[in-house]
């Protein structure tokens, strides 16, 4: 018989304090205090909103108590969660790809920040799916979304089926997620190290199939609420072993976070946005289908 593999709350500990030693007390407690929140204004609304301008389009806290209008007139999120959304710099010139992206709270910053522009949203899970199509028909006018087609694809595989499609590819993967585990003490009684290895697997395979299905000259934000490095500047660093000669990374300082190997992680023990991780990927010109 084998041995049974270590788990639980201490196992989880010890792999974290590893990896942000004597800084990981102060971030655990921070990932446990309650989310903070910002308001992503909805640009096809008319119907009221009052706050903090944290930036362009987005409002610091909940701008009501509850959105309101036809369409809502705002989408409430980790402030993060719109950077990476941002940091597509996608125009309504551009194809986007949102390739993992119920329940919508990225796609919608996609969409508030250029009003226009051809948008695939993309989630595997069909409940998922379901919440992700209402979200976006109380957010987007009918008329607006005709440019918008939401599909159920294994993101794995996409790149079986299409190749050099898209200018821009969102990839917000499915990770560790460790705010929600640090809420849910049964979650965190099976949690094994093996986890994060196993969801990196995953991660990768999204990523190298993202980059073949992106157009030359094109961009992939690759993003994760993850803590886990394995499911972060790993993954990406893999991607630079197996495909470094074909793309770069793209350095841009974000409003929020701290620079890591390959991109920037927003982490709440400062500031209490987060936790998310983004990196910026381009593909270079001229190069053949990978
Ligand atoms: C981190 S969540 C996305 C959150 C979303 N981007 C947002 O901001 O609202 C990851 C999503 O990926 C979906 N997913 C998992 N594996 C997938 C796959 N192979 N292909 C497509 N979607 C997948 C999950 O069901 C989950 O909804």
């Amino acid at each position: 018989m084998g041995q049974k593999k270590p788990k639980g709350p201490i196992v989880f500990d010890k792999f974290y304090e590893e990896v942000y030693k004597e800084r990981w007390p102060e971030l655990k407690e921070a990932m446990k205090a309650s989310k903070k929140i910002a308001s992503l204004l909805n640009p096809y609304s008319d119907a009221e909103t009052k706050g903090d301008k944290l930036w362009e389009g987005v409002l610091e806290g909940a701008s009501f108590d509850k959105p309101s209008g036809d369409p809502f007139n705002y989408y409430l999120l980790d402030a993060a969660s719109i950077l990476s959304a941002r940091a597509l710099g996608a125009t309504s010139e551009h194809k986007v790809l949102d390739m993992c992206a119920a329940p919508g709270g990225k796609s919608l910053a996609i969409q508030f920040f250029r009003k226009e522009g051809e948008l695939v949203v993309n989630e595997l899970s069909r409940d998922r799916r379901t919440r992700l199509r209402r979200v976006l028909d109380s957010y987007i006018p009918s008329e607006k979304q005709e440019n918008i087609r939401v599909t159920g694809f294994d993101a794995t595989t996409w790149c079986l089926h299409e190749k050099e499609a898209f200018d821009r590819i969102l990839l917000d993967a499915p990770c560790s997620s460790e705010r929600h585990l640090l809420e849910s003490p049964d979650k965190l009684e099976d949690w094994k190290p093996g986890r994060s290895k196993r969801l990196s697997t995953l991660q990768y395979s999204l990523l190298s199939s993202a980059l073949q299905v992106l157009r030359p000259g094109g961009r992939i934000v690759y993003s994760t609420c993850s803590i886990s490095p394995l499911e972060n500047d790993r993954v990406v660093e893999k991607l630079f072993k197996k495909r470094g000669d074909s793309i770069k990374l793209i350095r841009e300082e974000l409003p929020l976070g701290e620079e890591t190997e390959f991109g920037s992680i927003i982490l709440p023990d400062r500031g209490g946005w987060g936790p998310l991780y983004i990196s910026i990927i381009e593909k270079n010109h001229g190069e053949e289908s990978l």
